[in-house]
């Protein structure tokens, strides 16, 4: 299982026609709300009016009124999956169109890029920032050590210091508990699968895991449990080991008491009181409170997975890192950093080498893959291919982008210009549509 696998999962969960009313009646409704509130408590404790802000693996951008409502004034959100990206960005300017003809302005800028590299390498961050998130989605990122060490080390180069990283992730330890030995659990609404042969290690044991009705199942309108995406058991201990070596530490002097935002919201204690097993600073588990009596089919069920979840914040403080080397590791972006990719820029990059195909053009003319790093190489298909081009000393971007014809008859630019026109069209009536169903 790698990463591709996971980018291709969550490809196919971005632009699901008719997903937001499917949800809206779906078993996990509520589910997903209170893990929306949880998230929405933690952005408007810990990042409330922050100038700057980061959202690693973002996803279609669901937090995005979020980070309207707590004032942030500039979200930069990334994600594995180029198609979530982009649906990110059109959800992103549907929301300012909506403050817009409200005679509002929306107070938040939203930017969003893909990347392959969050655990592979560095990457070329634009600006450092005063907070970063990373919602439901750190388990991803313990397939090895070194996607681990990779993926610290970009938080850690994302934040100022003295900012603080927080998130919610799925715990081992409970996930182990949940499975009990056995090799799989199965309920009406989840389904947990061991993938590791013979015992579990600090990293790379996977599991499957599907919840009905969510981004996590293979098909999010499905009312069976299907295999679900790969994830990998993150132990608290190995997570703020490997984090403490990029300066990143628990942050003991922050308050759970996460006061409700919304009037309807009335629930206490959305967090457990002490650290999991006393000794976990830095981490609480969610405390589900599902109505027993509104639901009393799920509200067991959806408890049993709100169990599985933890949250974090920690926060960076380069003083305590013990060598000036490890020091510059995480506050200087290295000058062959990973350049993050614009939304559509591999749809487009796609779209023109069809363009090309169909010509007859010559695929020997892609020589380079937008990812040459070595780190498998096997990059998926819909990320494109780039013109070879002189390597610049000391510049962070490698030159990516569109294909370009330069001999290409007028007719043809045309096109192809036509083609991409078409399809920009689509896709903002697509999630035109697709917000319509949302409101
Ligand atoms: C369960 S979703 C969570 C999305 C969002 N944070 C939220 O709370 O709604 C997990 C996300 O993690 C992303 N992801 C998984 N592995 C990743 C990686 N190696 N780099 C960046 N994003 C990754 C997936 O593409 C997906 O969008």
């Amino acid at each position: 299982m790698s990463h591709h696998t996971t980018q291709r999962h969550y490809d196919q969960h971005a632009g699901v026609e008719g997903a937001a009313q499917h949800w809206r009646e779906s078993r996990t409704k509520d589910l997903r709300r209170f893990h929306n509130n949880v998230k929405r408590r933690m952005i408007n404790r810990l990042s409330f009016n922050t100038e700057q802000h980061v959202d690693i693996a973002c996803g279609r951008g669901g937090d995005i009124r979020k980070w309207c409502d707590a004032q942030i004034h500039h979200v930069v959100g990334v994600d594995l999956s180029p198609a979530q990206v982009v649906e990110a960005q059109e959800r992103a300017q549907l929301i300012a169109e909506e403050y817009r003809s409200r005679g509002q302005e929306v107070a938040t800028r939203c930017e969003f890029f893909h990347t392959p590299n969050l655990g592979v390498r560095p990457l070329a961050w634009p600006r450092q920032f005063d907070t970063a998130s990373c919602m439901f989605s750190a388990h991803y990122l313990f397939h090895t050590r070194e996607t681990a060490r990779n993926f610290f080390r970009n938080v850690s180069l994302a934040l100022k210091d003295g900012g603080r990283f927080y998130g919610i992730f799925t715990s081992a330890q409970a996930v182990l508990s949940l499975l009990n030995k056995k090799s799989e659990y199965r309920s009406e609404l989840l389904r947990v699968r061991q993938q590791w042969e013979h015992d579990y290690a600090s990293f790379g044991s996977p599991y499957t895991f599907a919840i009905l009705h969510t981004v996590t199942n293979d098909n999010l309108m499905a009312d069976e449990l299907g295999e679900g995406t790969p994830e990998y058991l993150t132990f608290f201990g190995v997570f703020t080991k490997v984090a403490a070596e990029f300066g990143l530490y628990p942050d003991t002097a922050f308050d759970w008491e996460c006061p409700a935002t919304q009037r309807w919201d009335r629930q206490r204690d959305i967090f457990d009181r002490d650290p999991p097993y006393r000794k976990h600073e830095g981490f609480r588990y969610l405390r589900p409170r599902y109505d027993e009596r509104r639901n009393p089919r799920d509200a067991a069920d959806m408890a049993t997975i709100t169990r599985l979840y933890a949250a974090y914040v920690f926060v960076k403080d380069t003083r305590r890192l013990q060598s000036e080397r490890a020091r510059e590791e995480v506050v200087q972006i290295p000058h062959d950093a990973a350049r993050l990719y614009q939304p559509g820029e591999a749809e487009e990059q796609a779209a023109a080498r069809a363009v090309a195909a169909e010509q007859g053009q010559q695929e020997q003319q892609v020589e380079e893959q937008v990812d040459d790093d070595g780190d498998g190489g096997d990059q998926g298909g819909d990320q494109g291919a780039v013109e070879k081009k002189p390597k610049q000393e000391g510049h962070r971007e490698e030159a990516v982008g569109p294909r370009k014809h330069p001999d290409q008859h007028p007719d043809q630019q045309l096109q192809a210009q036509e083609q991409q026109q078409g399809q920009e069209q689509a896709a903002q009536s697509r999630a035109k549509r697709r917000y319509d169903e949302s409101q």
